[in-house]
């Protein structure tokens, strides 16, 4: 049987709602794993788990630093897992892309068996006064964008739920 494990970090709640999302819709055990400061304390036994579901947002173009460390210091062992990677982010197409070629290292790119972005959302209210301004002037929203883009999740699960082998 699947068992997964989505190890995730999220700022203001839009990735989390995504990991929460793959609960439901992946086969199997599905656990999540939120990535915080306190980090390896917390850290589940990675053993239990076939498949790691690895998702962050990109915020000035990068991905999570937390998610950054995590994928760093488990590198090795992340290699042997059945693997899908998202990140969520405001800007879709080549930048999407780009800043999503970024996230991860290339060893986990290329082995992975899905790798997608996710539409981000700016929410005003939980952001600090930097944040705001930033959203503001770089990213110019002019519309919320829909919380759940639920055919690229589908998308995603679909492909992880198909797929039972590691990648050799
Ligand atoms: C200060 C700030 C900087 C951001 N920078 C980027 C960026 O460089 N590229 C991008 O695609 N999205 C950017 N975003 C959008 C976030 O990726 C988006 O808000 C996302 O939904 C955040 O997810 P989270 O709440 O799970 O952290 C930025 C958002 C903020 C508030």
């Amino acid at each position: 049987m699947n068992n997964t494990l989505v190890v995730y970090a999220s700022r203001h709640g839009t990735t989390a709602e995504y990991a929460k999302q793959m609960l439901k819709i992946l086969d199997g055990n599905v656990d999540l794993c939120f990535l915080n400061e306190r980090g390896a304390d917390s850290m589940p036994d990675f053993s239990q788990y076939n498949t790691i579901v690895i998702g962050g947002s990109i915020h000035y173009g990068k991905n999570n630093k937390l998610v950054v460390d995590f994928t760093k210091k488990n590198l090795e062992l992340l290699t042997t897992k059945r693997l899908g990677l998202f990140v969520t982010s405001y800007f879709d197409g080549d930048k999407a892309l780009e800043q999503l070629h970024n996230a991860y290292p290339k060893e986990l790119l290329d082995r992975a068996i899905v790798v997608d972005y996710f539409d981000g959302e700016l929410l005003y209210p939980k952001m600090n006064f930097w944040e705001r301004l930033v959203a503001r002037a770089v990213l110019k929203a002019e519309e919320i964008k829909p919380l759940i883009s639920k055919s690229k999740i589908t998308d995603f699960a679909d492909k992880l739920n198909q797929k039972h082998e590691v990648k050799k």
